[in-house]
């Protein structure tokens, strides 16, 4: 299953992504994380994107591209993949058109108040990854990863403003994304709200259909 997964900020992408990547045995590629993950090393993707994310501005087309092109080249993303956060503008999807080809897109729906309180009480592991909710989804023991006994962090981007920057962001690229991929009849629209494994139920509904 090639599979992208669009949605604004704190919608349940990667929640929902890991579940799917566990379920169907494909990696889950987020973006975000890759990033994420540069920037904590220090390297220059890391450090040309660092100003843009800690904004909630999108990480300019060509470096995201050029990774996301490098990431889907590994062996373990040949027998199908989860984008999670790929492609968030036209030049992405069309850069990702020549890549591969997609078996379906799903669009996580929510309201953008209930995309701030998820993102206010999200907590995440740095070691492993993990996502974590102070209220919906906490870790067993408050502060430390259920995974790999890592303290639990904030994401910088999590801040209220930023938030509500991520989201405007979003937004505005949104429609015409949506359009794309709805023209290529790949589109399928998930309304994101309630409990996590309802969500997942709807996904699949959506996949078989
Ligand atoms: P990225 O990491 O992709 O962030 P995002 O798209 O803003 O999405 P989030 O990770 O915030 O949310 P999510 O939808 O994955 O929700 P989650 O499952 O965590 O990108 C970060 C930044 O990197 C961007 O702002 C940009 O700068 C850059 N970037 C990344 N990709 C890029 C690209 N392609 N081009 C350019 N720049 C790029 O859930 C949120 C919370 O809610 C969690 O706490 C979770 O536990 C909880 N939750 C999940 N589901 C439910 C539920 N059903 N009920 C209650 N709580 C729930």
């Amino acid at each position: 299953m090639r599979l992208v997964l669009l949605g604004p900020p704190g919608s349940g992408k990667g929640t929902q992504g890991a579940k799917l990547a566990e379920a169907l045995g494909v990696p889950r590629i987020s973006t975000g994380d890759i990033l994420r993950r540069n920037v904590a090393a220090g390297t220059e993707l890391g450090r040309k994107a660092k100003a843009f994310m800690e904004s909630g501005k999108l990480v300019p087309d060509e470096l995201v591209i050029a990774m996301t092109a490098e990431r889907l080249r590994e062996p373990d993303a040949q027998k199908g993949f989860i984008l999670d956060g790929f492609p968030r503008t036209i030049a992405q999807a069309e850069a990702l058109s020549k890549l591969t080809p997609l078996d379906a897109v799903v669009n996580l729906f929510l309201e953008p108040e209930e995309l701030v309180k998820r993102s206010a009480g999200r907590r995440v592991c740095p070691k492993c990854e993990a996502v974590y909710h102070l209220v919906s989804n906490p870790p067993r023991k408050a502060g430390v990863c259920d995974r790999c006994g890592t303290a639990l962090v904030t994401r910088p981007d999590d801040r209220e403003e930023v938030v509500r920057t991520r989201i405007e962001t979003y937004e505005r690229q949104a429609a015409p994304l949506i359009q794309y991929f709805k023209d290529r009849r790949l589109l399928r629209e998930v309304y994101a709200s309630g409990l996590i494994d309802e969500i997942s139920l709807r996904v699949q509904e959506v996949l078989r259909a």
